[in-house]
């Protein structure tokens, strides 16, 4: 598998791919145009040696009380490529982005209903919180917060 930063060629890729793992969530092409082209947000896409995207990972980067903070916005991995350690290196490379933008913490949302995602983001070290976002999707479906602290990039910049 590939991993690298996508640009606007790939939007429609990127919308199908929402779309077909996003069935009720998916990002419009608007959307995902914005993220592709603002330079507070990007999007790292894996691809398989044909060059066919089979995930993504969109973060965004906002300042919070004159602290920067990284969101994962969207993570998502085709059905027949899943539990390979795709999704696992995805958030790795924008772990690695982040540091380099001087973020020192990351929060996402994920759905209170779904439990892969949420085993699969504690595995990476992140935790949930108290946080609930009620009606948080278009279904209806609460959102609970997870946050990870990233380690400083000190060394990231010397070396
Ligand atoms: C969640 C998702 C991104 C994981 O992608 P993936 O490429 O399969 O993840 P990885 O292969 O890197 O999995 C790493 C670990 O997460 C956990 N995990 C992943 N999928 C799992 C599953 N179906 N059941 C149980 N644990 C799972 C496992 O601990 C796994 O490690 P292992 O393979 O050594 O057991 C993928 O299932 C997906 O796209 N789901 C639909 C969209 C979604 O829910 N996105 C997240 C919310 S924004």
């Amino acid at each position: 598998m590939n991993y690298c930063k996508a640009n606007l060629l790939d939007l429609l890729a990127i919308e199908q791919l929402e779309k077909d793992c996003f069935p009720t969530e998916a990002f419009n092409r608007r959307l995902i145009k914005n993220l592709l082209i603002n330079t507070k947000s990007f999007i790292i896409k894996a691809t398989t040696p044909a060059e066919k995207i089979i995930g993504d990972i969109i973060g965004i980067t906002r300042k919070e009380n004159n602290v920067s903070v990284g969101r994962i916005f969207s993570l998502c991995v085709l059905g027949e490529y899943r539990k390979k350690g795709v999704a696992s290196r995805l958030v790795q490379l924008l772990e690695e982005s982040f540091c380099l933008r001087d973020i020192k913490k990351i929060r996402l949302e994920v759905s209170t209903l779904n439990n892969i995602a949420r085993a699969f983001y504690e595995r990476l070290g992140y935790q949930v919180t108290s946080g609930i976002l009620p009606h948080f999707y278009h279904d209806g479906t609460d959102a609970c917060v997870m946050i990870k602290s990233l380690p400083q990039n000190s060394l990231l910049r010397h070396t």
